[in-house]
């Protein structure tokens, strides 16, 4: 992976976009040199995958259970997402962290199953308007990353997100100024960790990025793309933040 090839990961959540054939067509067109993945709920992720298949788009799951099969109702592990079609996983969102209370230890067993099993890991970091407030986002977002890495790590199959959890779903995008900082803080973070290496990680910002935000977005610094959530559900609009990247 490199981080100066742009990023633009859609995530549905629970929703799908009004209609899937449409989607897939426009997305199917978007050719380009930013690099495409679309993370769908898990229900229509083959269906994604038939319609995808000649389209330069990567499939993403949203989660990846820890385990690699047995008695956990309602989860997916990494092998059913990858023979689903997924080739990366996100992990770690903060509505995972926080509605399903998923630690960082859990997260780190969670990044080393996906890669395990050939998938890349987009791993999700960030902090809270009280922790921001308080003076303590890079402390606490670095504190994060490095707990939510595990020791088994491959750099070459992560890429990092920085999702205040305050900017997403909220309309309320974080300031150039405040990306261009904790994407420098996680920079650090990962170089730290893998020497070289860790220059290669792509850091994606996400947070209410759309059509009217994204080139701002995408000239800062150590931007290497973008996790989108609400704007991704309308294929022209994720179309626009698209071809805003390269
Ligand atoms: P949003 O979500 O773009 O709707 O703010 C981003 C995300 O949660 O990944």
């Amino acid at each position: 992976m490199s981080a100066d090839q742009k990023w633009a990961v859609a995530n549905w959540k629970m929703n799908l976009p009004e209609d899937l054939d449409v989607y897939s067509k426009g997305l199917a067109c978007l050719t380009g040199r930013t690099r495409i993945a679309v993370c769908p709920p898990a229900t229509v992720m083959t269906n994604m995958a038939q319609a995808l298949a000649s389209a330069p788009v990567l499939l993403g799951a949203q989660d990846c259970h820890e385990a690699d099969s047995g008695a956990y109702t309602g989860a997916i592990s990494a092998p059913l997402a990858a023979r689903a079609g997924a080739r990366l996983s996100l992990l770690g969102h903060s509505e995972r962290r926080q509605g399903f209370g998923e630690s960082d230890a859990l997260v780190a067993r969670k990044v080393s199953a996906v890669q395990r099993h050939g998938l890349a890991a987009l791993l999700c970091v960030g902090e809270s308007l009280d922790i921001r407030e308080a003076g303590a986002a890079a402390s606490h977002t670095a504190a994060q990353l490095l707990a939510s890495m595990p020791q088994d790590v491959r750099p070459d199959d992560l890429l990092i997100a920085y999702e205040p959890i305050w900017a997403i779903g909220t309309g309320r995008a974080a300031l150039p100024a405040e990306v261009g900082e904790m994407h420098a803080v996680i920079r650090a973070v990962l170089v730290d960790r893998f020497g070289s290496a860790g220059r290669r990680i792509p850091i994606l910002y996400g947070g209410s990025v759309t059509r009217a935000n994204i080139a701002a977005i995408a000239a800062i610094n150590e931007v290497s793309g973008c996790l989108v959530g609400g704007a991704s559900l309308d294929i022209e609009s994720f179309a626009h933040i698209v071809r805003a990247l390269e």
